[in-house]
């Protein structure tokens, strides 16, 4: 069973991340989803929340895992058993941070490959942190994220605005 791990900080997970999850789905197996450690960020919910909402989104699809890691994502991927990481690519700005990443984690781990699918189109201006502006101005958040996460994060945005 070809297993692929698919790690990012989901604050909140948008149809973009559920377009990489489902196509991976062509690919590999089973995807894991595994919500990763990212100290430079700070996030709008709380690890708990993102793996709920995650959960909530991926519910149907009996292929996907969701689930959270500390330290090193290939420590991760290995103690996992899985094949591959898999991520995202939206736009050429995401190219130098990717093959970074890529690269940094094949010296630590040589033989963790990193599998890329370019995001589909109508996704590839979206980013969890751009929605969330769009929320915090009211914005309509229909075409970018499940229903239950976009209450959820309405709703953040209220209480924090209170
Ligand atoms: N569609 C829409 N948005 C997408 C997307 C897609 N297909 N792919 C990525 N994004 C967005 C995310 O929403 C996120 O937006 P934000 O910055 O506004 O929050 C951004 O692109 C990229 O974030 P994400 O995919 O969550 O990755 P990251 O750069 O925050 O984290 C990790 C990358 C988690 C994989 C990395 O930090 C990691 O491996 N951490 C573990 C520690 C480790 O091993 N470090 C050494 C190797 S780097």
């Amino acid at each position: 069973m070809k297993i692929g791990i698919y790690p990012g900080t989901f604050d909140p997970i948008t149809h973009g991340h559920t377009d990489i999850i489902t196509r991976s789905l062509r690919v590999f197996d089973k995807v894991v989803v595994a919500l990763a450690p990212n100290p430079s960020k700070h996030p709008l919910f709380s690890l708990t929340e993102r793996l709920e909402m995650i959960r909530v989104v991926m519910k149907d699809i009996q292929q996907v895992e969701v689930t959270h890691f500390d330290g090193l994502l290939v420590d991760y991927v290995q103690r996992y058993g899985a094949h591959a990481i898999i991520r995202g690519l939206r736009a050429i700005s995401d190219f130098e941070h990717e093959f970074q990443m890529a690269l940094i984690n094949r010296k630590i781990a040589k033989q963790v490959e990193t599998v890329f699918l370019m995001t589909s189109e109508e996704y590839s201006y979206l980013s969890s942190t751009i929605i969330k502006d769009v929320a915090s101005h009211g914005g309509a958040l229909t075409e970018f994220l499940h229903p239950e996460v976009a209450r959820q994060l309405q709703e953040r945005i209220r209480s924090l605005k209170t």
